[in-house]
Parts: structure tokens; C-alpha cells; sequence
């Protein structure tokens, strides 16, 4: 079966590079042209762990070309995964470019004899896979979709840095059909894909479409009411967030995942998910102030960070900030929580050194203010007066811990994600956010 993949982003040549190591023949389209001549070298066009291993071991099964037609009219499935940018004034999600490519879709269509499926991957808000996605198929295609076309709403449900693992290993895989041929193909697709037997749940478009963003709105949802915990935990002297959600988390109502107070989640899709998810309620005249709520709390962390941050630092001292991607294993900075710590303390004018393991190029890219960048966490610690921990990364258990030794005043270390070992207050005043002590005096020597 030969399938072609509209989009090598992110997401699109992660799935692309999947379907060729599992021995599908796989063309990928893109308007970027430093992605296709990548795909065509050999080489990954985004970084993502395990991306250039697959695509340098199945090359022979995979190319990628400008015409967009020419792949559709090669293949038998196609896969959209187009960018679907969050509208600033509304919230909803645009389906402008997947709109976009039905024009070149519809011409490879057009000049093929015999059934194609088109998938969707794009999120799209709730309705538009059978609404205007279908409209436009069908006008520039001129088939109507039913027996000699397929239509498919497939969201993958994966996070950045794990991407490929995710492909491998889904928990579920969600399947809108238009009917039981073209949902029974992509099955037949995911069953030669997967590394597991995931769960296959199929349906009409639009509780596929509403399913993909519950998803996300529930996990945000457990993230923020972890959050609030941490914050009461914060303020509440004795208590510790991780011994509550732990225990919280047991009960198998509730459950472990994503249970866990730290600060508030970032990246491409958790928070314009919950956002889109509270203008459909709205739009339906549904009651939105669960979404609204996650969303607000979400918010908020950056500044009970920042707050945590100048109640302890004394005079003009710089501060550091360990973490600027939005999670490890990733240089993506979209909404990361450590790019706003950044951007808030440069309002306050404080001087601000920072570091992360890969997002220092794109975080100066999209902040566009100056601030300090050094090329190890440990010199991050070794130049600022205060270190704040915004991103998990495994690296920053193992600074040497000479480098939080100071001659006179101790430095402080706010450690949102409680990484840094404990062997650490030897030298340095450590605040582990969420464990009752952020409001307290740091103490002196
Ligand atoms: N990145 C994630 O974590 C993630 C997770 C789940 C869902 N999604 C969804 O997947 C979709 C794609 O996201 P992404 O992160 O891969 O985006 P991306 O911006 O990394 O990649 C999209 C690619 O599509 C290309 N493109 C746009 N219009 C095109 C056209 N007409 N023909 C060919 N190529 C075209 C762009 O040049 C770009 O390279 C979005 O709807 C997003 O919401 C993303």
C-alpha cells in the first residue's frame, strides 16, 4: 500500500518516517522546500528523537516532492497534517490551510481511476471534517465521498519528544470514518504500524474531532487542579504536593498520570486545546467555566513562580533560569513556562542568565528581548544570584554541586519540579515549590 503525508512537520515526517520503517512506500509533500530536499537527503527535517534513525534506515521508502497532486495521485491514502493555528479573537482552531491543500488534493484525486482514502490529521474544531473539509474535498475532487473516496478523521495523540515512541506505541488510535471501507483501511494501516495493539475507537467525524480535544482538556484539567495543589501546598506549612497527589493518585478513579504540581503546562496544543475547547462550549451556548478555570489557573503559574522568585532575592542580583523549552527532550518554546518567567523578570528589569540543553536558539528567536545565555547549566548556576528550575531536564540533577557554593550569602535555588538532589543545601538555600516553604523567610548563615 503506497501512502502520502501532506505536512512533514512536527508531526507529519515523524509519521511519514513510521510508515516507512513498518514498509509502506511513502511520499511526503510540503510547501517548505529545506524540508522536502531534507527528507530527499536522508535527513530529518525536525528534531525529534529517533526521526533521523528511522528515516536514514528506510530511505528507499520514502521521498518527497513539491506536487502535492502528483503524491495523491501516486498513492492510495493521504494524510493531512497541516498546521490549524489558533484564530487570535475567537480561539477556535482555522482550518485555512487544510483548506489550502484540497485544491492540489482534489487534482490528484481527479486523475486517479480507483478508491483513495484522505485522512485528516490536523486537530479541527468539532464539525469541520464533515462540514468544509468535505465541501471542499468534494468540489475539487468532483467525486462525492462514499464508494470511490473516503474521508477520515484521525488525531494522533502524541507529545513532542516522543513522538515516534508515541506513533509506536499508541494507547488508542481514533478513527471519524465517512463509512466502514474507509475506516477499515486506516485500521488495516495502524495494525501494520504499531509496535502494540492499541485500542481502536472509530465513530461519526464529529465525536472523533470532539473526543481528540477532550483528551487534552481532560489531561490540562488534571494538570491545573495539581497546580492548585502545589500553590495551597506552597502556602501551607508542613505540606508537601507530591505526597498528597501520590497518594490522591491512587485511587483508581483519579489516577497517577499527569498528577503531579509543578508549574503550568505549555507547548503547541494544551493550551490553545483548552481554549478552543471553552469557545465551542461557548458557541453552543454550553457552560465553559471548567476550560475557562484550567485556563486561568494556567496562567497564573508564571507569576506564583515570579512571586516565589522576589520574595528571596535580595538587591539587583541576576536571575538564573534553568529551562526554557516547554518540556524535555525538545527545543520547542511555544507557551513554555520558562520563556514567560524570562519575559516577566525583564519587565521588572531584573537581569536574567539562562539555559537550556536545546531551546536557547529558538527562545531568543521568538522572545526577541536580550537576556544572558550561557552554555551550561552549571554556568547558569555559577553567574546568578537566584536559580530558578522551570524544565525538568535530566541534566540538572548531576550540576556539580560546587557550583551553588558561594563565599558569604548562600544562593537561593527555586526548584519548581523538586530535580535538584536535596545533598544541594549544603551549600545553597533550596526551595522546592509545592512543599510549604515558598513563602518563608529563606534561612541565613
Ligand atoms: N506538534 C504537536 O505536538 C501536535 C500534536 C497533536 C496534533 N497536532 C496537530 O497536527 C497538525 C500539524 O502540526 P505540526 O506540529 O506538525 O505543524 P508544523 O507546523 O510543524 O508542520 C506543518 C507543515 O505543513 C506544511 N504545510 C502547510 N500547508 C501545506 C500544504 N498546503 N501542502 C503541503 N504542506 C503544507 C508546513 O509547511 C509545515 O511544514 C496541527 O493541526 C496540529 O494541531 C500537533
Amino acid at each position: 500500500m503506497k501512502l502520502s503525508v501532506i505536512g512533514l512537520g512536527k508531526l507529519g515526517s515523524p509519521l511519514a518516517a513510521v510508515f516507512a520503517s513498518k514498509g509502506f512506500e511513502v511520499i511526503g509533500t510540503d510547501l517548505n522546500s529545506k524540508y522536502v530536499e531534507a527528507i530527499n537527503a536522508g535527513v530529518a527535517p525536525v528534531d525529534e528523537p529517533r526521526l533521523q534513525e528511522l528515516i536514514g534506515a528506510h530511505r528507499d521508502r520514502i521521498r518527497a516532492t513539491h506536487d502535492v497532486a502528483d503524491a495523491v495521485a501516486s498513492t492510495d491514502i493521504t494524510f493531512v497534517i497541516v498546521p490549524t493555528p489558533s484564530d487570535a479573537a475567537t480561539g477556535r482552531f482555522s482550518n485555512a490551510a487544510v483548506l489550502g491543500a484540497m485544491e492540489a488534493v482534489g487534482a490528484g484525486i481527479r486523475r486517479k481511476e480507483g478508491y483513495h482514502l484522505l485522512v485528516i490529521t490536523s486537530t479541527v474544531m468539532p464539525g469541520s471534517t464533515g462540514g468544509e473539509i468535505r465541501a471542499a474535498l468534494e468540489r475539487h475532487s468532483g467525486r462525492k465521498v462514499g464508494p470511490t473516496l473516503g474521508l477520515c478523521y484521525n488525531p494522533e495523540f502524541i507529545a513532542l519528544g516522543s513522538v515516534v515512541r508515541d506513533m509506536l506505541q499508541p494507547d488508542m488510535i481514533l478513527i471519524g470514518e465517512s463509512d466502514a471501507r474507509a475506516g477499515d483501511l486506516l485500521e488495516q494501516v495502524y495494525s501494520a504500524s504499531c509496535d502494540n495493539r492499541p485500542v481502536v475507537r472509530r465513530m461519526n467525524f464529529v465525536n472523533a474531532e470532539l473526543t481528540k480535544i477532550s483528551v487534552n482538556t481532560f489531561v490540562t484539567t488534571k494538570i491545573s487542579y495539581a497546580n492548585m495543589l502545589a500553590d495551597i501546598c506552597d502556602r501551607l506549612p508542613g505540606a508537601d504536593v507530591d505526597v498528597v497527589t501520590q497518594a490522591v493518585g491512587t485511587d483508581s478513579r483519579i489516577g497517577k498520570k499527569y498528577l503531579r504540581g509543578a508549574i503550568g503546562y505549555g507547548g503547541p496544543c494544551f493550551p490553545r486545546d483548552n481554549v478552543a475547547f471553552g469557545a465551542l462550549a461557548r458557541s453552543l451556548g454550553a457552560r465553559a467555566e471548567l476550560a475557562e478555570a484550567t485556563d486561568a489557573l494556567n496562567r497564573y503559574q508564571v507569576e506564583r513562580v515570579l512571586g516565589a522568585v522576589e520574595a528571596r532575592l535580595t538587591g539587583s542580583g541576576s536571575v538564573g533560569v534553568l529551562g526554557l523549552a516547554y518540556k524535555p527532550d525538545t527545543s520547542v518554546v511555544e507557551e513554555s513556562q520558562g520563556l514567560a518567567l524570562v519575559g516577566r523578570l525583564l519587565d521588572l528589569g531584573r537581569h536574567v542568565v539562562a539555559y537550556d540543553p536545546m531551546a536557547l536558539t529558538l527562545a531568543r528567536m521568538v522572545l526577541r528581548r536580550p537576556f544572558e545565555t550561557v552554555a551550561t547549566a552549571a554556568d547558569c548556576v555559577r553567574t546568578a544570584s537566584l536559580v530558578v528550575v522551570m524544565t525538568p531536564w535530566p541534566e540538572f540533577r548531576d550540576i556539580p554541586e560546587d557550583a551553588f557554593h558561594r563565599t558569604g550569602a548562600r544562593m537561593t535555588v527555586i526548584d519548581c519540579w523538586r530535580v535538584i538532589p536535596k545533598s544541594v543545601a549544603r551549600f545553597a538555600d533550596v526551595v522546592y515549590l509545592g512543599q510549604g516553604v515558598a513563602r518563608r523567610e529563606p534561612a541565613r548563615t
